[in-house]
C-alpha cells in the first residue's frame, strides 16, 4: 500500500510548529528562551497580535534563525488581503493563513513571494449544522476537499487539516499540497480532555500524510516545556528516520 509519509525536503526539526498562544510578549519571550533550540518554527496567532509587540517579536525570532507562521486568517476584500500579504512577504514571514473565496486566495497568492500561503478550508470548529446555518448545503468533507483543490490551483501552497482528514486529502490531491495538522495530543491518557475534538498523536498525523504538526498546550502546559518539545522532536525524528518500506501503512 502507498506510504503517505511526507517525502518533502523539510528538516525533521522544522516539522514541529509551536503555537505561541500566550497573553503577553513577556511571556512569549521567556518561553522562547526556555525552549531554546528545541523549537525552530513558531506560530503567532491572534491573541499575541492583540498584545502589541507582535512584529518586534517576529524580528527577534528571525534573529534567532527561527521560522515564522503568521496565523491571522486574513479575510477581507481581495485588494486588502493582497496588500496585507505583501507586507508579510516583505517581512520574510514563512507561512501565513488566508480565509475566503477564490478571488481572495488568488489575490494573496499573487504577491506571496517566498511566503507560503495556507488556506483555511472549513474551520474545524464548524459542523454540518453550522454550515447549514451559513447557507452551505453540502457534505463538509467534500467541501474541505474541493476548497483545498481550488486553493492549490489558485496558487496557494497548502491547508490546515485535522489529522483525521489529512489522509483523504493525500489520496485525492497533488502531493505538493502542504498539510499542516493541529490537534495533536500525547499517546497516553495523561493529557486531560480539552476543546480539541479531532485529536491524533504525532506518529498518526505523519503516518496519515501531514508535512507539519502544530502543537501548543502539550508543550506550553508541560512542567518542563523544553523537555516536552524535545520528546516530540524525538518522535518526529523516529518517524522520518524509518526506511521508506517500514513507513508504508
Ligand atoms: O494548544 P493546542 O495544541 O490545541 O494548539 C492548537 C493551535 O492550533 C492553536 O494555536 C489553534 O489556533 C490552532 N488551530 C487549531 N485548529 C485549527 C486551526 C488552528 O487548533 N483547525
Amino acid at each position: 500500500m502507498k506510504s503517505f509519509i511526507s517525502s518533502k525536503d523539510i528538516p525533521p526539526k522544522e516539522r514541529l510548529i509551536f503555537a505561541l498562544d500566550v497573553p503577553s510578549t513577556e511571556e512569549a519571550e521567556s518561553l522562547i528562551e526556555s525552549l531554546g533550540d528545541s523549537v525552530s518554527f513558531y506560530k503567532l496567532g491572534l491573541q499575541l497580535f492583540m498584545t502589541g509587540g507582535y512584529f518586534q517579536l517576529i524580528e527577534k525570532l528571525q534573529k534567532l534563525q527561527k521560522k515564522i507562521f503568521v496565523d491571522l486568517k486574513l479575510f477581507d476584500v481581495p485588494e486588502t488581503v493582497k496588500n496585507a500579504v505583501e507586507q508579510l512577504q516583505i517581512r520574510n514571514v514563512d507561512f501565513a493563513t488566508v480565509h475566503g473565496n477564490d478571488d481572495i486566495m488568488s489575490a494573496a497568492a499573487s504577491v506571496k513571494g517566498n511566503t507560503k500561503i495556507l488556506a483555511v478550508t472549513v474551520l474545524t470548529s464548524l459542523d454540518k449544522g453550522d454550515m447549514t446555518d451559513l447557507g452551505f448545503n453540502c457534505d463538509v468533507h467534500q467541501l474541505v476537499l474541493s476548497r483545498a483543490r481550488r486553493a492549490l490551483s489558485l496558487g496557494c501552497d497548502g491547508v490546515i487539516s485535522s489529522g483525521l482528514e489529512v489522509r483523504e486529502l493525500r489520496e485525492s490531491l497533488d502531493e505538493k499540497l502542504l498539510v499542516i495538522t493541529p490537534g495533536i495530543r500525547p499517546a497516553s491518557n495523561a493529557w486531560p480532555k480539552d476543546d480539541q475534538k479531532r485529536v491524533v498523536t504525532v506518529q498518526d498525523a505523519f503516518s496519515n500524510g501531514a508535512d507539519y504538526v502544530v502543537i501548543g498546550r502539550p508543550i506550553r502546559a508541560a512542567k518542563n516545556p523544553r523537555a516536552a518539545a524535545e520528546e516530540i522532536q524525538r518522535q518526529i525524528e523516529a518517524v522520518f528516520s524509518l526506511p521508506p518500506l517500514l513507513g508504508v501503512k
